[in-house]
C-alpha cells in the first residue's frame, strides 16, 4: 500500500485555512500523526476517507485518484471519527455484525464468526447482548475501533482511537495494530499524546498550524532535540524566571527548592546538565522551535 499527498491544502467555507501546502508519503506500517488541538489531523484524515473534498493539492491511494475514484479508495478503508457516534437499537454485536456486512462480507456464517473475533479482541465480549447504546464511553470507543477493523480494510484510518480508554485497553489496542501493521496495511493514526506513537510507529508526521512540521522515524525527531533538554536544580526564585523563558517538561521538588526538565535552544547562564531527550522532549522542542520560527499560514 501507498499513500502520496502532494500540495494538499484545506480552507473550509468559512475562510479558515486547515490545511496549507501538505507534501508526505505513506508506506505500509503504522504512521502517527501528532499535533496540538487544531492542528489539521482531523481534516486531513476527513479528505483522506474521502469525506470531504481538498481545496488544493492531490491524494494518490494505491494508484487511485481520491477525487476520481472515490469507489475504489472506499473499498480499502476502515475508518474511526473522532467523535465517533451513534444512534442504534442495535445490541453491540449486530452492531458489529451490520458493520461486517457494509464491509462487504455477505456470508452470515462468516460474519458471525468475525463478530465473535472482533468482540473478543477489544474485550465486549461479555456485553455483546448489551444495547450499544448502553455501553460505557469506553466500551463505545472499543466497539468504534472493532467496527473500523472487521472488514479487514488495507487502509486503517484512526482519529484519536485511544480517547477514553483506561491503560490496559490502551495497551490493548496498541498490540492489535502493531499486529495488523506486520502486513500489506497502511494505519494512520492521530494522537496528541506521544506515548501512544513512541513505541508502535515506524513514521510520523508532525502538524502544526495546517503544515507538516516534521516528517520522518521516531529517532530522528528525537535526534533534532539532542542538546536541548536540561536538568538543573533551583530555588522558588529562578524557577519562575526559567518559566518565564522555557518550556519546562517536568519539575520535582528537591533539598534546594526544584529539579527541573526543560527545553530551550541554549541555556546559558545556568549550572544545567544536557539530558537524553525523548519522544515527548522533542515534541515540545519542536513545537517551541517551529512557534518561535513563526510559521503563520496568513
Ligand atoms: N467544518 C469546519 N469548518 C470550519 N473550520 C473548521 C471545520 N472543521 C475544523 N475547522 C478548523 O480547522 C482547523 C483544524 O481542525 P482539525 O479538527 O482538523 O484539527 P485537529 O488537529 O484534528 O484538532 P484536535 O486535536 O482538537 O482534534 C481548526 O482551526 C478548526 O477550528
Ligand atoms: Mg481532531
Amino acid at each position: 500500500m501507498r499513500i502520496s499527498i502532494e500540495n494538499l491544502g484545506k480552507v473550509y467555507d468559512n475562510g479558515k485555512k486547515a490545511l496549507a501546502d501538505v507534501n508526505l508519503e505513506i508506506e505500509n506500517g503504522m504512521f502517527g500523526l501528532l499535533g496540538p488541538n487544531g492542528a489539521g489531523k482531523s481534516t486531513l484524515m476527513r479528505i483522506l476517507v474521502t469525506l470531504m473534498n481538498p481545496s488544493t493539492g492531490r491524494v494518490n491511494v494505491n494508484g487511485f485518484d481520491i477525487q476520481k475514484q472515490r469507489g475504489e479508495i472506499r473499498k480499502l478503508l476502515g475508518y474511526l471519527p473522532q467523535d465517533f457516534r451513534f444512534f442504534t437499537r442495535l445490541r453491540t454485536w449486530e452492531f458489529l455484525d451490520y458493520a461486517a456486512g457494509l464491509s462487504g462480507i455477505r456470508s452470515a456464517k462468516e460474519r458471525s464468526a468475525k463478530v465473535d473475533e472482533w468482540l473478543e479482541k477489544v474485550g465486549l465480549f461479555d456485553v455483546r447482548e448489551r444495547s450499544a447504546n448502553k455501553l460505557s464511553g469506553g466500551m463505545k470507543r472499543r466497539l468504534g475501533i472493532a467496527q473500523a477493523l472487521i472488514g479487514d480494510p488495507k487502509i486503517v484510518i484512526v482519529d484519536e482511537p485511544t480517547t477514553g480508554l483506561d491503560p490496559e485497553e490502551r495497551i490493548r489496542f496498541r498490540n492489535i495494530l502493531s499486529e495488523l501493521s506486520q502486513r500489506d496495511v497502511i494505519i494512520i493514526l492521530s494522537t496528541h499524546i506521544v506515548g501512544d506513537i513512541s513505541s508502535v510507529c515506524q513514521c510520523l508526521a508532525l502538524l502544526n498550524n495546517g503544515q507538516v512540521g516534521f516528517y520522518g522515524t521516531p529517532e530522528e525527531l528525537v535526534q533534532k532535540a539532542q542538546g536541548h533538554v536540561w536538568q538543573l536544580s533551583t530555588s522558588g526564585f529562578e524557577y519562575e524566571l526559567l518559566k518565564e523563558k522555557y518550556a519546562v517538561i517536568s519539575t520535582i521538588p528537591s533539598d534546594e527548592g526544584w529539579e527541573v526538565q526543560l527545553v530551550g535552544e541554549e541555556l546559558n547562564g545556568y549550572n544545567a546538565i544536557p539530558i537524553e531527550p525523548n519522544l515527548e522532549h522533542a515534541y515540545v522542542y519542536f513545537m517551541e522551535y517551529l512557534a518561535q520560527k513563526k510559521l503563520e499560514l496568513r
